[in-house]
């Protein structure tokens, strides 16, 4: 077939699953409860300010890979900022968190490596096992016993979990991860990209830690942190990092900013602001991120029209995003949503009384 009869073919077939997807236009006037900027430092005064000098400074673009000529010192600060917030060795700056996992799997990951993977995990990870070319399998979504049962066949192996699932907003139980794979020697690899609430990971000699700067931290980039000897194998053996340009100054300026605040007394009130808001709309639940499955596709773009035509942004969240038939509405609440806003939310969504801690 012609290219021309291959993409209407194939058109056609996303937009009969009712999977076709078109770039919404920037909202306004919408109360959204669509965006990562958890607490809302993307429009943060000292944020801002901090870009701006860096833009002044540095420049748009950095011109070149990190190990060419790409390293400024502010990538160099922060990510000493962020092994220390972390409370790992060592960090490494990514363009943006997808680019994070690419780097922490194919740096250690081959056809000879064994690679267990949530069957959750986003499509990042999902991607770089993929790069990887290692073998892999899926095991059920938190079962750290299927997790165990694959690491008794004594290979060397890789762990990879989010911390907090990005369309489910359910915690990993990371104390178990880590005890398990510390046993077996396996190195575990966790995506906290979504973990501004938390869980924190025990420590363990064997964790690298994937984050992103473009959420909490209200920037865009990604990092991998960890050991040294991990962090500086990664520096030296990731593609996803040794062949492209360094993050934008102006971006690795706003994300060292917003992380200043987050360390210091506003950061807590933030954190505790928005563990607040979750409890208002959820009380319990352990994330920011609330799912309200709906099913199919249809009915779930329908309940996002009808939220829309009361004021508020929820996105729905369709295959291949989530499992066919699992269609729903993801909710993020920010530290910065009012009480009218949390309240609104409700009385449009009955079925938040429902959803589980
Ligand atoms: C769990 C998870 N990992 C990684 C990413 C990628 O991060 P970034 O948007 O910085 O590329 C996302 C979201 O985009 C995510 O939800």
């Amino acid at each position: 077939v012609s290219w021309l009869e291959w993409a209407a073919s194939e058109r056609a077939r996303i937009i009969g699953g009712s999977r076709w997807r078109t770039l919404p236009a920037p909202e306004t006037g919408l109360v959204s409860f669509a965006s990562n900027d958890y607490l809302g430092l993307s429009g943060h005064p000292a944020v801002l300010a901090a870009a701006h000098d860096a833009l002044d400074r540095w420049g748009a673009g950095s011109g070149s890979a990190r190990l060419i000529a790409g390293s400024r010192p502010v990538h160099e600060r922060l990510e000493r900022a962020l092994a220390a917030w972390t409370g790992t060795e060592a960090a490494v700056l990514l363009p943006a968190g997808y680019m994070a996992n690419l780097a922490a799997v194919t740096a250690f990951a081959s056809p000879d490596t064994l690679v267990l993977s949530d069957e959750l995990n986003h499509a990042s990870i999902i991607d770089a096992c993929r790069l990887a070319r290692a073998e892999v399998r899926v095991y059920p979504h938190l079962a750290v016993d299927a997790v165990e049962g694959h690491l008794r066949s004594g290979r060397r192996a890789l762990v990879l979990t989010e911390s907090v699932f990005s369309m489910d907003g359910d915690v990993a139980p990371l104390s178990e991860l880590v005890e398990v794979c510390a046993r077996h020697d396996a190195l575990l690899v966790l995506d906290e990209a979504h973990a501004v609430l938390g869980p924190e990971p025990p420590p363990s000699p064997l964790l690298l830690r994937v984050g992103t700067l473009s959420k909490t931290l209200g920037s865009a980039g990604g990092f991998v942190s960890g050991p040294a000897w991990l962090v500086d194998l990664a520096v030296n053996r990731a593609r996803p990092f040794i062949f492209t340009t360094a993050v934008a100054p102006a971006a690795a300026a706003a994300a060292m900013a917003a992380l200043d605040v987050l360390r210091g007394a506003e950061g807590e009130r933030l954190r505790s602001r928005l563990r607040a808001n979750v409890d208002t709309v959820a009380p319990g639940h352990r994330s920011p991120i609330i799912p309200v499955v709906t099913g199919g596709e249809d009915a779930t773009l329908q309940r996002a029209r009808a939220l829309r035509d009361a004021g508020l942004l929820v996105p729905a969240i369709r295959p291949p995003t989530v499992p066919a038939g699992t269609s729903r509405l993801r909710i993020s609440i920010s530290a910065l949503h009012t009480e009218e806003e949390l309240q609104l939310l409700k009385s449009a969504l009955p079925e938040l009384a429902a959803v589980a801690a």
